[in-house]
Order: C-alpha cells, then sequence, then structure tokens
C-alpha cells in the first residue's frame, strides 16, 4: 500500500481553504451537565432516530414539520431607524424587490433556501427583514452562521451601522471573540460556535430562526450543522415552539440540499434572487504562467492602472505572504504617503534586539528514569462558559518567486517604478487580517486615488467591495489536501474551479459594467473542475465525528449528511478515535460483521468529552487533555499551538538569486542549526528532539519579546512565531474554560521544562500521535539496502528516514513518533520525537498485543526473537513490531 498517491492523483480541495488551518480543529463544549441534557435531546432527536434506522435505508427520514399554514410569528412590524442614505443604498438591492416573496415563504415554511448572486443582499438584508417581522422579539434571537470569521465580523458591523443598532444588539461571536450581550437580537457567528451551541442546547430554544449562510460555500461544519438542523426543526415544531430555518447560497447547485429525501421530507422551497449584474467582459491570458502568477498580478495591476479609466481593482491571490508582498511591490511603484503609513505597518522593522540564551546549563542525569503520565489523569472541572469554534486558522502560503515571463500580450515585465501619477490605494484582504484592517475596504478610497484590493479567496463570496470594476484573477486557490491513508495534511496551491472563476470574475460587475483578467487561457480554464467538491468528501473527518459522538450521534454512518463523507473516512475516522481512547472500545464477541457494524457507532467515552472541548485535532486533543500532569499544560499548549503552526522555520533550501543570497542563506543555515541544537537542549532533552527544537524555539523568541530582528537572525518565521502567540492565547483560554481551577495564564517568558517534564511530555506526545509511531529497522533486519537507517511505520509499506532537518537525524532513535511525513526525494518524517519502547505498551495499549508472538507473521513482519509480539490487526500488524514482554494489569 502505498501512502499519498490518492491525494496526488485525485486533487482534494478544501473549499475554506484560504481560512485555513488547524482550524479546522473542532471546538465545542461539554461534558457540562447541561451538556449531557443537551445530549440526552440529541440521542432522542438524532442518535435514536437515526439508531433505529438500518444504515442500507435512505429513506424513513424524519418527518419534517408539515407547512403550516400557521405562522410561527406575530403579525408585527418592528420599525427600524435607517438614515437616508443607507435607506437609498438599500433600496438598489436585488432583494429588497423579493422582501415579500422571502418573507411570505419564510413565515409559511419551516425551511426555505435563497439562492442569489453575491452582493444581491442576502446576508446584510435577510436578517434585517427577519428583525423588522418580530423574530427577534420576546428574548429571542436571530442566529446567521458564517463559514468565515471575516464574514461574522464584517456583516455583524454593517448590518449594525445599516440598522443604527449598536453591537450590543447586532453582535457577533467567532472562536475566542466577540461582542454578544443580553440584548442581542441578531447574532452573526461561525458555523462552528453554533455547532458549539447545539452541544449546549439541542433544540436551540433561544433562537426563532437560523439562517445558515454561504450555504454554497460546504464548509465541513455547514454540512453538519444542516444535517443537525434538519431534525432540529421537526423537534421544534412538535414542542410547539416552531424554529425557522434558512439557508442562503450563491447561485450554485442547491440540488445537494433540496433534493436530498434523507435532510428533508418535504422539499424546501428556493427562493431566486435575480442580481442585477452588470456584464464583466472576461479576459483570457493567451499564455498561462507557470508559477509566476504573483508577478504577472503586479504586471496587469499596473497596465490597469496606468491605461484603463477609473474604477476599483481587486486581485485574487492565494495567501497571506503573497497579498502582502504584492501590497508592497504596487506600494512601491504608485506610493500614496498617508496609506503608506497607514497600511504598511507589516513592513516595519522591529528595533534589534540582544539575542538571549534561552538554555542554561543543567545537571544531566544519564538514566532515563521511566515516570509514566497516568492514562486515566484527564479529569477537568467542567464550566458553563466557553464556545469557541474551532477553526484555528493561519492563511500563510509560499511566497510567489517574482520571474520576469513574456505573457504574449505584449506586457513583458514592467518597471517597478512608475512614473503614473494617480496612487494607487492598496489594501491587503486575507481572514486573518485584523477586522479594523478589514474594515477599510469598505471605504472609499481617498480622493485622488484608486482603490486597489489584493485577496485571498475571501472576497470571492463572502465580501463584497464596493467599486470594484476591475479583477485579476490569478486562478489559483490555496488548498489543503490530505493524505488518504496518513492523514498527513498539506497546503499547495491549485487552480480553482469553473464555479470559483465565474464567482471571481463576478466581482466587477457590481456597480457598472466591468472587466475580468484571468491570468491563465481558455484552455486552461476548460480543463478546471466544474464545482469544488464538498469539504466534508476530503478530509479526514475524525474532529468531525468526534463531535458528532459528543451529540451522542453514535451511528455517524446514518446521519442525514447533505453529501455523505466516504465510509472509509468515517471507518477511519473511528478507528483512530477508538486507539485515541476517545470512544469505547466496540464489543469484542459476535460475527464479524456484527463487530464492524459497532465500530462505527461506538459511544463517547469520558476522555473523548474531555478531548472534545478542544479547539484542536483529537491528537493534539488528546495531548492536552492529558497534560494537567507535573504541570505539563503550558508547554503542551505551546507544542500543540507551534505544530498547528505550519513553516515555523525560514526555509534555507530555497535556490539563491544571487551569489550574494547565497552566502547569506548559508550563513543563516549554519546558524540556524546552531541554534537547532541549543533549543533542543543535550542528553534527555533532546529527546523531546524536534518538538523541543519548537519549545526552544518559542520560548527563546518570547524571551527576547518575539520581535522581527530576533527572527530574523535566528531563521525563525515572524509570522508564524506571532501565529503561535495568538494560539497560544486562545487554547490557554479554551483550558481555562474547560478546568475552571486550572488558571493557567501565558507566561510569554516561560521558563524550560525540567528534564523529567520533557520526559513527561514525551510521553504525552507519544500518547497523542501513538498512531504516528516509527521503528528504525535495525542492522540485523536489513532485508535490502534501501532500508539503510530507514524507519517502518504502521502506514507505509515504504521505508521513511528522519528529515534531515531534524535534530534526531543523526540520533536514529529505535523508536520516534512523527508529526507528518512529506515526500520530497524519499519519504521524510517530519516533528519527530524519540519513544522509549518500554513506553508503548503501557501509554499504547489499544496498539499492543499482549501474547505469544505470531505463528504466521503478517509479510512486513521483521524477524526477531523470543520477544512479545505488539501488534493490533489494523495497524500495527503491518509493522511486526517486537517490544519487550511486559507485565500488564
Ligand atoms: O450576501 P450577499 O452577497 O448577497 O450580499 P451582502 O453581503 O448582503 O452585500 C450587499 C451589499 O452591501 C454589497 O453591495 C456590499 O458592497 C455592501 N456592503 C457594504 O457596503 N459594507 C459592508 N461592510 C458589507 C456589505
Ligand atoms: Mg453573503
Amino acid at each position: 500500500r502505498r501512502h499519498s498517491s490518492g491525494s496526488e492523483s485525485e486533487p482534494e480541495e478544501d473549499p475554506s481553504s484560504s481560512e485555513e488551518e488547524e482550524e479546522q480543529e473542532q471546538d465545542p463544549e461539554k461534558s457540562s451537565g447541561s451538556a449531557v441534557n443537551a445530549a440526552e435531546k440529541a440521542e432522542e432527536g438524532v442518535g435514536k432516530a437515526e439508531a433505529e434506522q438500518p444504515p442500507a435505508a435512505p429513506s424513513a427520514p424524519v418527518p419534517q414539520a408539515a407547512p403550516s399554514r400557521a405562522p410561527c410569528q406575530p403579525a408585527v412590524f418592528i420599525p427600524v431607524d435607517r438614515t437616508p442614505e443607507i435607506q437609498e443604498a438599500r433600496l438598489k438591492l436585488p432583494i429588497l424587490a423579493e422582501e415579500q416573496v422571502v418573507m411570505e415563504a419564510i413565515n409559511e415554511n419551516p425551511i426555505v433556501i435563497i439562492c442569489g448572486e453575491t452582493g444581491s443582499g442576502k446576508t446584510t438584508q435577510v436578517p434585517q427583514f427577519l428583525y423588522e417581522a418580530g423574530y427577534a422579539s420576546s428574548n429571542s434571537t436571530i442566529g446567521i452562521t458564517e463559514p468565515r470569521r471575516v464574514a461574522a465580523v464584517s456583516m455583524s458591523q454593517r448590518v449594525a451601522k445599516e440598522m443604527n443598532l449598536s453591537h450590543r444588539e447586532v453582535s457577533y461571536q467567532i472562536r475566542y471573540e466577540g461582542n454578544v450581550t443580553d440584548e442581542t437580537k441578531i447574532k452573526f457567528m461561525t458555523d462552528g460556535v453554533l455547532l458549539k451551541e447545539i452541544q449546549k442546547d439541542f433544540l436551540l430554544s433561544k433562537y426563532k430562526v437560523i439562517i445558515i449562510d454561504e450555504a454554497h460555500e460546504r464548509s465541513m461544519f455547514t454540512d453538519i450543522l444542516i444535517g443537525l438542523l434538519s431534525r432540529i426543526v421537526p423537534l421544534r415544531h412538535k414542542k410547539g415552539l416552531p424554529l425557522k430555518l434558512i439557508i442562503m447560497s450563491a447561485t450554485l447547485r442547491v440540488e445537494d440540499f433540496t433534493d436530498n429525501t434523507r435532510l428533508f421530507s418535504v422539499k424546501p422551497p428556493v427562493i431566486q434572487v435575480d442580481a442585477r449584474q452588470f456584464p464583466v467582459t472576461v479576459h483570457f491570458n493567451k499564455k498561462t504562467p507557470l508559477d509566476d502568477y504573483s508577478g504577472e498580478c503586479f504586471r496587469k495591476v499596473c497596465k490597469i492602472h496606468r491605461m484603463l479609466p477609473a474604477g476599483g481593482i481587486l486581485v485574487f491571490l492565494t495567501g497571506q505572504a503573497e497579498v502582502h508582498s504584492l501590497c508592497r511591490r504596487l506600494r512601491k511603484a504608485f506610493p500614496y504617503q498617508k496609506n503608506n503609513s497607514a497600511g504598511g505597518e507589516d513592513d516595519k522593522e522591529d528595533s534589534v534586539e540582544e539575542i538571549r540564551k534561552f538554555k542554561k546549563s543543567r545537571k544531566r542525569r544519564k538514566v532515563l528514569a521511566l515516570p509514566k503520565i497516568d492514562l486515566n489523569s484527564y479529569s477537568v472541572v467542567p464550566v458553563d462558559e466557553g464556545d469557541e469554534d474551532r477553526d484555528i486558522d493561519s492563511d500563510d502560503d509560499a511566497a510567489g518567486s517574482d520571474l520576469d515571463l513574456d505573457l504574449g500580450d505584449g506586457d513583458s515585465g514592467e518597471d517597478e517604478k512608475s512614473d503614473s501619477s494617480l496612487p494607487l490605494f492598496v489594501l491587503p484582504l486575507y481572514s486573518l487580517l485584523a477586522p479594523e484592517k478589514q474594515a477599510k475596504v469598505f471605504r472609499s478610497p481617498p480622493a485622488g486615488t484608486r482603490l486597489c484590493v489584493v485577496a485571498t479567496n475571501v472576497a470571492e463570496t463572502s465580501l463584497t467591495i464596493p467599486g470594484i470594476k476591475y479583477v485579476v484573477d490569478c486562478g489559483k486557490v490555496k488548498r489543503r489536501f490530505y493524505d488518504r491513508i496518513t492523514g498527513v495534511s498539506s497546503f499547495r496551491v491549485t487552480w480553482i474551479s469553473q464555479a470559483s472563476a465565474d464567482q471571481r470574475a463576478g466581482r466587477a460587475g457590481r456597480t457598472e459594467p466591468g472587466h475580468c483578467y484571468r491570468l491563465y487561457s481558455s484552455a486552461v480554464f476548460m480543463d478546471f473542475e466544474k464545482f469544488s467538491a464538498p469539504e466534508i468528501t476530503k478530509r479526514p473527518v475524525e474532529d468531525l465525528i468526534l463531535q458528532m459522538k459528543a451529540l451522542n450521534i453514535e451511528k455517524v454512518i446514518n446521519f442525514p449528511f447533505p453529501t455523505p463523507p466516504p465510509t472509509e473516512a468515517l471507518a477511519a475516522a473511528e478507528e483512530l478515535l477508538i486507539a485515541l481512547g476517545a470512544l469505547k472500545e466496540p464489543p469484542t464477541t459476535g460475527r464479524l460483521k456484527e463487530q464492524l457494524a459497532a465500530k462505527l457507532s461506538c459511544p463517547i467515552s469520558p476522555l473523548g468529552r474531555v478531548m472534545a472541548t478542544f479547539p484542536v485535532a483529537p491528537r493534539y486533543a488528546k495531548m492536552l487533555a492529558l497534560s494537567r500532569q507535573h504541570d505539563c499544560l503550558p508547554y503542551t499548549i505551546t507544542i500543540v499551538s507551534a505544530m498547528t503552526v505550519r513553516e515555523l522555520f525560514e526555509e534555507f533550501d530555497r535556490p539563491a538569486v544571487s551569489e550574494e543570497e547565497a552566502a547569506q542563506l548559508k550563513g543563516k543555515r549554519a546558524r540556524f542549526l546552531q541554534m537547532q541544537k541549543v533549543w533542543a537542549g543535550q542528553g534527555p532533552m533532546q529527546k523531546l528532539g524536534d518538538l523541543m527544537v519548537m519549545l526552544g524555539a518559542v520560548g527563546a523568541c518570547e524571551y527576547a519579546g518575539c520581535t522581527r530582528s530576533f527572527c530574523e537572525e535566528n531563521g525563525l518565521r515572524y509570522k508564524a512565531m506571532l501565529e503561535i502567540r495568538r494560539l497560544r492565547g486562545q487554547l490557554t483560554t479554551a483550558v481555562n474554560s474547560v478546568c475552571a481551577d486550572a488558571g493557567l495564564y501565558v507566561d510569554p517568558k516561560m521558563k524550560p521544562p525540567t528534564e523529567a517534564q520533557v520526559t513527561y511530555l514525551r510521553q504525552i506526545v507519544l500518547a497523542g500521535l501513538g498512531d504516528h509511531l516509527a521503528r528504525r529497522i535495525q542492522a540485523e533486519e536489513l532485508l535490502d539496502d534501501k532500508w539503510k537507517n530507514a524507519y517502518k511505520t504502521a502506514l507505509l509499506e515504504d521505508p521513511v528516514f528522519i528529515h534531515p532537518s531534524s535534530v534526531l537525524f543523526k540520533e536514529l532513535p529505535e523508536f520516534v513518533v512523527y508529526q507528518e511525513i512529506v515526500e520530497t526525494t524519499k519519504m521524510y518524517m517530519k516533528g519527530v520525537s524519540a519513544v522509549e519502547p518500554e513506553w508503548i505498551p503501557a501509554l499504547l495499549p489499544p496498539y499492543c498485543h499482549f501474547g505469544k508472538p505470531l505463528e504466521n507473521p503478517p509479510p512486513s513482519y521483521c524477524p526477531g526473537t523470543g520477544r512479545v509480539l505488539c501488534h493490533r490487526p489494523s495497524v500495527f500488524y503491518r509493522v511486526g513490531w517486537q517490544l519487550p514482554a511486559v507485565e500488564v494489569d
């Protein structure tokens, strides 16, 4: 069995890609009394209903509340005091013409779908219609979910402004942040936040209406919310407290929702809002540049700015770093003084600070004692507060190189300096940008300038920027790819879908006829896939399954997914969660088939409930759950944050463009290697390996004040360090909200862990990354030279190696756990940490077979003698590891 190829040959993308990251981890909050109640209701509502259904029977949906003619909401009109300008602007929005149709449909149907071009006014106006119709009266709230945090924040601000209400009444809640009050009438939130609320109150009793916005994005949590709400709506109807569900989407295919009888027994009405879209002329490039789409964007913007009439320019790039780099280039070419000082803080240099020595010399003990972390010590004191969504995202990317290409349209390279007198008002826009900075794009640019917004995918459908006449579309998006087998994910820049390209083009025709410049040929466009597949079908779902299990939805296979994930993905998730101890083991008696059926319906364990409260992936959540012992939490939080943020360290391997740069890179590399050794410590400290390096790097960087200069001098990525700082804060808040008595705070000047703590941390990491265990093939076991210095993992047939950048590259410990495997010239493990063999049976019992060695070992079995074979049919069996015999009670 080869690893990846799955994702290589069938590109899998992540529609929420620019939101990216580790974010994806889960969320919520349970294990509290109220959560358990909610979960019981969930059982009643979803779990049981589903459990009674045979898996193969797609029908028998829970009866949807029949379309009731008795509107649930009073015939009232709550006046809103809008300014004349706002009123005028609203009247221009296409959805205003449909207000009556929309409201009648909502009053008469429990579930309504509204489709409309981006910018037609769905997000800003539908909540206002509902408010005016009294859906926020008598202490209830109108809830709107967004897959992107950017949209939740900026839309709440916009609607508050339009309605002349304060943020106390029109509020937002995103992962760890929000301004919701008791007076909140309209609440914008990310989909993860609502999912978490469902875990606390399954019936969502404080809402009279829930709007699921941007459903076309098909984010995993949006999909799951629609599945849950398809059950909650009829339950609320039965209780005589009707809940309205409105699904809003750009004009993309909605059949996955409407024609899904498992989801909705009665087909919900679809209201199509005709957008007043001006014609957009699409210009394709004759040739498609290979890599340098960023440089090509620069040239195209220069050309538009010099030659074409007034009108804003919107550029689509793939990631934060690219956005900033293009912004810098454009600002330099068409300087706008004020803007440069106001918007250019990303370029500012921090004062140089002394590098401090992080590690102090300390006594080394030779023997590694065996302090064992206690697998049963994960209890936390639940509290009722806290609702975060799980999307920890970082919007980073590989920056585009700046080669000059002749594009065949007579525009081969631009001078960086321009003589154009009109300044360009350049603004970046991406999901992690601070909300105040994001808001700038909605304001008119200063007089005498042209607006140019350089954005990631967030500008595709979530946000409509006024005054855009020209769109420059690089045709790429940064997506997350998952390896089917190893579950390893990576971000890659790939082509967008045709639907996305059309959405992007549409952004140019909101206020007047516009132009879209596609930096690729029409032939390439024809090769794009039509739509991006839903996220849920493309990624490992263990975080989702854990959240569902926390809702007591045990038979996840019967859940009414708008598009179900592949059964193998569900089975793999279930298996991993069982192995992590998050789910109760299935019964091992009974026939195999029943066993398998039971496997996909294992209930959550107490440990699983704790894990589900942390907004990170289950493997990392387990580490956090085990870390209250021996004061390890601050370190685990840091390690998990660092593992979650990718590319901590600068890339020194890139080809240098000049000799000067080559020398610089060489120096940097030498310096970095030296630092790496320091950060990893020595002796026992070093056995935590690359994770110790991460810990040391963060510790040293924070100690030095986390300055840009410190990072540059030591080969750290400044942006990554800032992101880690942010995540540490968020995870600390999450831990504090679960463990009321933990009283943790983020100590920037974190002391290095003691040697004993490092040992505990290694065990904690092993307990979390258990399925990523690898064993070095010993000299006497060598069958073939390609296995020299190679490791065998549970998941791959092929040899894997410790990455040369690892501090353990030369150490070659017998057992290691790795964070991920990347394939370049060879298959390399990154994020490696050494493991003592005798820990494995104690800390990973689910992976071990305690008994006699196998009589018929599988082909990949490594011959050995006399020791107990440690295996598990599904995973370790393929590896045939031998471990010392241990007594386990
Ligand atoms: O949701 P949909 O894409 O249908 O439209 P919307 O987000 O409700 O946007 C309606 C209009 O409000 C657009 O023309 C936006 O430019 C404008 N808007 C704005 O001016 N400022 C904001 N902060 C948000 C939206
Ligand atoms: Mg919208």
